[in-house]
């Protein structure tokens, strides 16, 4: 049997941050302009690579010391701790204001200053522990496991990536406005691929002999042998660009899904705590094995959407490359890996494979809800109205939560732990169920707002009062099956 002390388990691990050095933490993240809710000429986060906003308000609301369950990763305190956690490990890469935008250095200066690197320190492992500690229990690598039967196990699932199923594009394919679709999707994966591999970088340094420098192959493959036109990060933002978008460090962070920062930050969560070394060695190997079918198939979505117009280099770059980078992290790392130290390691290794390959599968159904909602809207819309109906004559009786909001207002986008109907009583509001132009809605409109859907508004004329009654799970089952099946 695998000796124990090589298990890592996260909920396990002593915490060594008290409630008193947390909340300093966190009034230390409240104090900074740059992580306040956002204005109402925010929608997306033009030309500042620092500016992050999140919903103050919010945190004190969350007891970040009790780990998330799994079906709570969609959830507002998920989106809350994944903003904070995906700040505090970006302040070990390198972002520079936008060119011509000198005034930009007092963001960059205090992104990167004393105090908010302070805070990091008492923040990031209970926020680790909040967002990954359901992970212990959610993959299970007991019993016997030897080499061979790891790369038994890898190459069949290696085997299995070229079958995948890609549920999420063919969401969006069948999105009536696929292209608005496509779009949010890869704002998704901005939060990543604008600093492809910078994770990666973080294993790279010390001394630890030969594979060290199989790894520093794959990040220089990365970093596209320091020609900038081919860094994978560049790719990336040409894509961009050929959709419409702007490809700025996080210009669509109002947009990013919880389950998004999710990946990005798992990668630096394994990668900044070396004591997982050996797990990202397998979360390693899985993403560069299954991406070489996955950009495959993203790459043709995008086509079929698109057209000629849309740059799909960097997918099918990764098509090409990831195929060696799959290899090589096999053959450099953990064959080396297993070779130099045994059978203890494969736990983890398996652990690494196993627990970005669920995050990713839950990643992609949260993302499959937002758009399929968000392409519905006009049927949510419809449904809002025929259930205010009942309420309004008596037949349904729910609590109605009454808002004043007043021009400009605006709401830094969130989820809600319940599902709701926004009714407009008086004035008009911009609403977001999606990246892109809003809906605009007026007096006497109505919108079915699921649970956990990420969603933002902001008022633009007079005062806005709105209602949002709760909507109990049966019946909000019952209007979302009779919209899909319309
Ligand atoms: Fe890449
Ligand atoms: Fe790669
Ligand atoms: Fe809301």
């Amino acid at each position: 049997m695998v000796s124990p002390e090589v298990q890592t388990s996260l909920c396990s691990e002593p915490l060594d941050v008290s409630p008193e050095a947390f909340e300093e933490g966190l009034a230390r993240i409240a104090c900074e302009p740059l992580f306040r809710d956002a204005e109402d000429g925010e929608i997306e986060i033009a030309g500042n690579p620092f500016r992050r906003p999140t919903r103050l308000n919010d945190h004190r609301f969350i007891d970040f010391f009790a780990p998330l369950a799994r079906d709570q990763l969609t959830s507002n305190a998920s989106l809350a701790a994944n903003r904070l956690l995906l700040i505090l490990y970006e302040l070990d890469l390198v972002f520079l204001p936008v060119d011509g935008k000198p005034e930009g250095l007092e963001s960059f200066r205090s992104f990167y200053g004393d105090g908010i690197r302070k805070a990091a320190g008492a923040l990031r492992p209970v926020l680790e522990r909040f967002l990954f500690g359901f992970l212990d229990d959610a993959v299970d690598v007991t019993g016997r496991w030897r080499a061979d039967d790891l790369f038994a196990y890898l190459a069949e699932c290696e085997e299995g990536f070229a079958e995948a199923k890609h549920g999420d594009l063919d969401a969006i394919t069948g999105c009536r406005d696929p292209k608005r679709a496509a779009q949010a999707y890869l704002i998704q994966f901005a939060p990543d691929f604008l600093s492809e591999a910078s994770a990666m970088a973080r294993n790279t340094l010390g001394s630890f002999g030969p594979m060290q420098s199989d790894l520093f192959k794959i990040l220089i493959d990365e970093y596209g042998y320091g020609v900038h036109a081919s860094k994978h990060s560049t790719l990336f933002q040409d894509a961009l660009r050929s959709v419409g978008l702007v490809p700025e460090v996080h210009r669509y962070w109002q947009f990013y899904l919880p389950t998004s920062f999710l990946l990005t930050s798992y990668f630096h969560y394994i990668s900044r705590n070396h004591r997982y070394f050996f797990r990202y060695l397998g979360a390693l190997f899985y993403t560069e094995s299954s991406l070489v079918s996955t950009t495959r198939a993203q790459s043709r979505a995008l086509r079929q959407i698109f057209g000629e117009s849309v740059d799909t280099r960097y997918f099918d770059e990764h098509t090409h490359i990831d195929a060696h980078h799959g290899r090589m992290s096999l053959d450099g790392l953990i064959h080396p890996a297993v070779a130099r130290f045994g059978d203890a390691v494969i736990p983890e290794i398996l652990r690494g494979f196993e627990e970005f390959r669920l995050l990713e599968d839950i990643a992609s159904q949260d993302f499959v809800a937002q758009i399929r909602w968000a392409d519905a809207a006009a049927d949510y819309e419809r449904a809002a109205k025929a259930l205010y109906a009942r309420i309004e004559s008596g037949e349904l009786d729910l609590p109605l939560e009454t808002f004043a909001e007043v021009l400009g207002e605006r709401s830094t986008t969130h989820v809600h732990d319940d599902d709701r109907l926004l009714v407009l009583e008086t004035g008009e509001m911009d609403f977001w169920p999606i990246y892109g132009p809003p809906r605009r809605y007026v007096a006497g409109d109505h919108m079915l707002v699921p649970m956990h859907r990420l969603h933002g508004s902001v008022v633009r004329s007079g005062e806005s009062i709105y209602h949002q009654p709760l909507v109990p799970p049966d019946l909000m089952a019952e209007t979302v099956s009779r919209i899909e099946t319309q």
